[in-house]
């Protein structure tokens, strides 16, 4: 296994270029399985999570190509059965389920099981597709969807912690080719929802409203192959902009989508964090002293959950009190044991983290646990004195396409070792 070995307290100078989403290519991948003609997907990040999904559609016997962040898919002729060894290593990979039920009527996927980061049930998925006409069946640990005709219908698929952003893209996925109007209300308006819906009307589907609560989606018969290039990922910018004032240096961001970004770009501000628009890039640098801030992860256009443990690792090093709530997942807290290490003073209470900020950081080995609390150690890492290693990086080679080497581009010491 692989570690992060990071010599800290080196300012971050220099350009970064943002990969394409990994939460907008996963779905989008997906939706390949909707036609069997070709679909070309540019801006695709090499990821060990989109390969995952390369040899999840192969396995149910589609043909895939991926070259030089293109993706060249064809489900000519494919099966609807996807097995627990493969879907428990990514539970992205449940998002097969709405196109192989909308083509092929039948989809029989394993249950992904639990998460580091809370229970992850997929319930609304499957009441999405109980109102358009399937009958449900769960058993052996597999779900079995099945319906002779897909029928549109209104649903509302909001839940606990309000829309699903999966279950949304599932849903809209399988009404895609269901016989007449389906409406989705409360749905996620996260961008990447977005970007899958302009890819599936590429393909030949009549979509509107995404972005917004209700999405109308009308029946089609056919959907063809189409072409498509993925948005920047949006959590990868918010990393390196925190990277950048978390180290105290300057970093032109390039490549980057500023207004799916307001929310963390209103609280880096608040934390004395300049960041200035270039045209699609951004250059992020301290307004002076880091400040504290308050943070609670909510749905999109909110603060993105999968940016709160990387903000944790800034509001540490800012003097004052900062109370992080996290709102989406249970248990997204699991960072906060291993920054201690590197000498953070975090408290937990209940959904809260208490920060107390301004504690110098010393280097120490620490564990990934999860994909977005490994950035965050990477962070704590690069502003810390001394070696920090950083064990378990699987976790982040899920998320962050050649991230070490775009960290000692803008002069990191960081290098990939193998674990001792
Ligand atoms: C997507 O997961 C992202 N993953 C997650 O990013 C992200 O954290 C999450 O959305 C929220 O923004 C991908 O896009 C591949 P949800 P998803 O369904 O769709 C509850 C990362 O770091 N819920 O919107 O699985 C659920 O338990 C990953 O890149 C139900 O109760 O998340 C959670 O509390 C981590 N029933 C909340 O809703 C359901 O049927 C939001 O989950 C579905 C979800």
């Amino acid at each position: 296994m692989e570690s992060f070995l990071i010599k800290g307290g080196v300012p971050l100078h220099g350009e970064v270029t943002i990969s394409g989403s990994k939460n907008a290519a996963l779905p989008i991948l997906a939706a390949a399985l909707l036609t069997d003609e070709p679909c070309v997907i540019r801006h695709v990040p090499d990821l060990s999570d989109t390969r995952f999904m390369v040899k999840i559609l192969e396995s149910l016997g589609a043909t895939a190509r991926f070259e030089n962040g293109t993706l060249t898919v064809r489900a000519k002729k494919i099966k609807g059965f996807a097995d627990y060894k493969l879907v428990r290593r990514m539970r992205g990979s449940i998002c097969i389920a709405g196109p192989l039920l909308a083509r092929l009527r039948t989809a029989r996927i394993s249950l992904p099981g639990g998460c580091i980061i809370g229970a992850r049930p997929i319930n609304l998925h499957l009441k999405g597709f109980a109102a358009l006409g399937a009958k449900i069946k769960i058993e052996g640990g597999y779900v079995a969807a099945t319906a002779k005709k897909l029928v549109g219908n209104s649903m509302f698929l909001g839940g606990r912690a309000g829309p699903t952003v999966l279950g949304t893209a599932n849903v809209m996925m399988a009404a895609t080719l269901a016989d007449g109007v389906t409406v989705i209300e409360s749905a996620a308006c996260e961008p990447e929802v977005v970007d899958l819906a302009k890819f599936l009307n590429a393909m030949g589907a009549q979509i509107s409203g995404a972005g917004s609560p209700t999405i109308t989606i009308t029946g089609v018969k056919k959907l063809h192959g189409a072409e498509h290039e993925v948005i920047p990922d949006r959590i990868e910018t918010a990393t390196f902009a925190i990277a950048a004032a978390a180290t105290n240096g300057e970093v032109l961001i390039q490549g980057a989508r500023a207004e799916h970004l307001r929310a963390v770009l209103d609280k880096l501000n608040e934390a004395n964090v300049a960041v200035t628009r270039r045209g699609a890039d951004l250059l992020v640098k301290r307004k002076g002293q880091l400040k504290p801030a308050d943070i609670t992860t909510l749905p999109y256009a909110g603060f993105p959950t999968d940016v709160q443990a990387q903000m944790m690792s800034l509001l540490a090093l800012a003097p004052g009190i900062s109370i992080i709530t996290e709102r989406i997942f249970e248990s997204r807290f699991m960072h906060v044991s291993e920054l201690a290490r590197l000498g953070a003073d975090i408290e937990i209470e209940g959904p809260s983290a208490i920060v107390k900020g301004g504690r110098p950081l010393s280097g120490a080995p620490v564990m990934a646990s999860d994909l977005r609390a490994s950035a965050a150690l990477v962070i704590a890492g690069l502003a810390a004195k001394g070696t920090t290693q950083v064990n378990r990086i699987y976790h982040l080679d899920r998320g962050y396409e050649k991230m070490d080497a775009k960290l000692r581009k803008l002069g990191a010491r960081i290098q990939r070792v193998e674990e001792k």
